[in-house]
């Protein structure tokens, strides 16, 4: 019982200081395009932005390319509006696994 409420305290404050636990790598190629989802609305469907858009199209591209940029976004060392917070949003698997999904992408 002791334990018990022991435990009980330490709940949250534990949970004030623990890492935020973000949900489990789905890599999986529907995982991916789950993912790949959360791009479109503004690198476009499929990752190819309409004709005269100012956000770079991603569809077709190197991935080696695709992934240092995102790799650089997430570091905070290429410059961004948008792209560094949202680069900070994805572990580097993820990152990997989307610069590999949108290179594989038709333009
Ligand atoms: C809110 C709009 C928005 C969303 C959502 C978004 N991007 Fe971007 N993206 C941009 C903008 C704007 C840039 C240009 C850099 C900047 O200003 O941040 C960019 C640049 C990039 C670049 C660099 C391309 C180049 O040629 O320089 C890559 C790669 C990229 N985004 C990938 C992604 C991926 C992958 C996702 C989804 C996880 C995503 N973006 C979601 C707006 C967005």
């Amino acid at each position: 019982m002791a334990a018990a409420l022991a435990l009980a305290g330490a709940g949250p404050a534990a949970a004030q200081t623990a890492a935020p636990r973000f949900a489990p790598p789905n890599l999986t190629p529907a995982g991916v395009r789950a993912l790949a989802a959360n791009c479109a609305q503004c690198h476009g469907t499929g990752g190819r932005t309409v004709v005269g858009s100012q956000i770079p199209s991603l569809a077709g591209r190197e991935r080696a390319g695709l992934a240092s940029q995102l790799a650089a976004f997430k570091r905070g060392t290429a410059r961004a509006t948008v792209m560094d917070q949202i680069a900070k949003g994805y572990s580097d698997e993820e990152l990997a696994a989307l610069a590999d999904y949108f290179a594989r992408r038709p333009r």
